[in-house]
């Protein structure tokens, strides 16, 4: 089976990936014909205006993929923007995909709203507003099946349009001020390729008629837009493109060091670039049971992110030691860490050195990329030619 998965060069990985998504990208390229892409050109739907950043993430991200064990004789190892019939491709989608099927997508307006923290605007609008549709809904002269449903998609669209009025400038400039809003950071994002995000990735997908793409429950509905606009090209100009499923692996969430998701953004996460003394100071850092204030305390495991490493890292007298003695109160937090440590140490230290012999040789890293987008690149041009005959243009 043809499996395809790609990650925007956000710069060195971090435990949490491995774990998450690099782990299950190595056991597939045991067994089906992989491709993992490095979505460079998805890096500028948010980041065009620090573009100095996306060769150096993109060579960080690459030594982290070698390391960990992407394997370039077992998978095709390529860069997006190498590939340039992609651009093509999302021209061509470009023209038959529906706008709405963009601006209905979750992910689009999450991001969105989440980059601009509009989340607690759009709230508070609609918290103003209920009253005044309820008023309009009972002064309606039609007959409504679900008022409910009706009430909450008006205070949607509602308040959308008030986010809209306020950055197109129709509210006064008090309020703008008022609701510490920022105009530019709204137009920043407002753009063509970020609604267009999905599209180029189906083109990822598609372009190599991949049949399985291994994602994150995040991702789901730009898998399923992908398989959307394979089905909308196959009606209209003939089978062409598979419908590629969704391959969603189970992975362990894996705190950072103050408990919560590990992610760059939180600054809370242990990357496999990190010196031994890095690690160790993270580590005596982390966040545990906060009613366990000294030894003798007895503390809850379970809510426990040291623990959680112990799971992970320690063999499982360990576990079950470990587990005994914090609720008893005989083990101390410092000792506790200190055992975790060393474990996480012998996870870490093959990888360390291996990377440090990667990220001397940058040569035989812009090699591998480039023998990968290679192959990649002969796949991509047979599919344009069929596409081409198909569409019956170019
Ligand atoms: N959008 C994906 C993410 O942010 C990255 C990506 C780009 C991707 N192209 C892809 C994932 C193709 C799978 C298939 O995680
Ligand atoms: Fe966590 Fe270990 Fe402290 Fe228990 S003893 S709270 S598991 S760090």
């Amino acid at each position: 089976m043809r499996v395809l998965s790609g990650m925007r060069p956000t710069g060195k990985l971090h435990l949490g990936h491995y774990f998450g998504v690099i782990k299950n990208w190595i056991k597939l390229q045991q067994e089906h014909e992989t491709f993992y892409m490095i979505a460079d050109w998805h890096a500028l739907t948010t980041g065009y205006k620090k573009t100095e950043e996306i060769q150096k993430n993109t060579e960080e991200m690459l030594t982290d993929w070698l390391t960990l064990g992407i394997d370039p004789d077992k998978s095709v190892l390529f860069l997006q923007s190498k590939v340039k019939e992609h651009a093509e491709l999302f021209l061509l989608f470009s023209m038959i995909t529906p706008k709405s099927w963009l601006e209905w997508n979750p992910t689009y307006k999450d991001t969105k709203y989440n980059l601009l923290r509009l989340t607690d605007l759009s709230l508070m609008f609609k918290g103003g507003l209920r009253d005044h549709v309820k008023t309009f809904l009972a002064k309606l002269p039609y007959r409504v099946e679900d008022f409910e449903a009706l009430e909450e998609l008006l205070l949607d669209n509602l308040s959308d349009t008030l986010i809209q009025a306020l950055f197109e400038g129709y509210l006064s400039k008090d309020t703008l001020k008022e609701l510490n809003v920022s105009k530019r950071d709204f137009y920043d994002t407002d753009t063509y390729g970020f609604l267009g995000y999905p599209v180029l990735q189906a083109v990822d997908i598609l372009i190599y008629k991949a049949q399985a793409v291994p994602v994150g429950e995040d991702q789901l509905p730009h898998v399923e837009l992908s398989r959307e606009i394979a089905r909308r090209f196959n009606n209209l100009y003939g089978d062409t493109f598979p419908e590629p499923q969704a391959m969603l692996t189970e992975t362990s969430k894996l705190p950072g060091t103050d408990g919560r998701k590990m992610s760059k953004s939180y600054n809370n996460a242990i990357y496999f670039a990190d010196s031994k003394e890095e690690v160790q100071r993270k580590v005596m850092g982390f966040f545990t049971d906060p009613q366990k204030l000294r030894k003798g305390d007895p503390g809850r495991p379970e809510i426990c992110p040291v623990f959680f490493y112990h799971k992970i890292f320690s063999p499982s007298e360990r576990v079950e030691e470990v587990e005994r003695d914090c609720k008893s109160g005989r083990l101390g937090c410092v000792d506790c860490k200190k055992l975790m440590l060393e474990e996480l140490e012998s996870f870490l230290t093959p990888f360390r050195e291996k990377r440090e012999s990667f990220a001397r040789d940058r040569n035989r890293l812009m090699e591998i990329v480039k023998l990968g987008s290679e192959r990649a690149r002969m796949i991509a041009i047979q599919t344009m030619e069929e596409v081409r005959r198909q569409i019956k243009v170019g």
